[in-house]
């Protein structure tokens, strides 16, 4: 038997005005575009912008469905929209916002399992980390890469 550790790394803001101006800008676009998510089920709604890499921002939101499973989240509608028109462009960034009844939430949004994945697989896709930026009202968490939120993977060379 082995007992291995692997180190995972975030870095912490109190304020978004604590970033620098390119990943404030991406979190103050994430909070325009989740005011426009469908989430009349949920009522949670989430907003994610991109970053590629010629400036472009392209922004999603949360998208849901009355047959539930059909829905899609920010991250992903963004994500796929952005490899569809720009599938030569890479992603530097991506920030998460979400809001609730209540406004913003206190603490960061966290990204589902499937969009970590997918996430994933747009770092793969183009070889190039993702800094993923998660907004909260009292708390900004910055992630170089998303092996900093999905360890242990299964990548596409999971499949050899
Ligand atoms: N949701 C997202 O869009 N992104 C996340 O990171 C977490 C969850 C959406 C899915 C659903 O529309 C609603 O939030 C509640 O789960």
């Amino acid at each position: 038997m082995r007992t291995k550790e692997i180190r995972i790394f975030v870095y912490e803001y109190d304020n978004v005005s604590e970033l620098n101006d390119s990943d404030q800008q991406l979190v103050l676009e994430a909070r325009k575009i989740a005011a426009n998510a469908y989430a009349p089920y949920s009522g949670f709604n989430v907003g994610a912008s991109l970053l590629l890499e010629n400036g472009e921002v392209i922004s999603g939101n949360n998208q849901e469905n009355a047959a539930f499973t059909t829905g899609l989240c920010a991250e992903r509608v963004a994500l796929f929209y952005a490899n569809a028109a720009f599938p030569k462009l890479s992603v530097k960034a991506m920030a998460v916002t979400a809001a609730n009844q209540h406004g913003l939430l206190e603490d960061t949004v966290k990204p589902c399992g499937s969009c970590r994945q997918a996430i994933l697989e747009t770092e793969v896709r183009f070889n190039k980390p993702i800094k993923i930026i998660l907004d909260g009202k009292n708390k900004i968490q910055v992630f170089e890469g998303v092996e900093n939120l999905l360890p242990f993977a299964f990548k596409p060379e999971s499949l050899d």
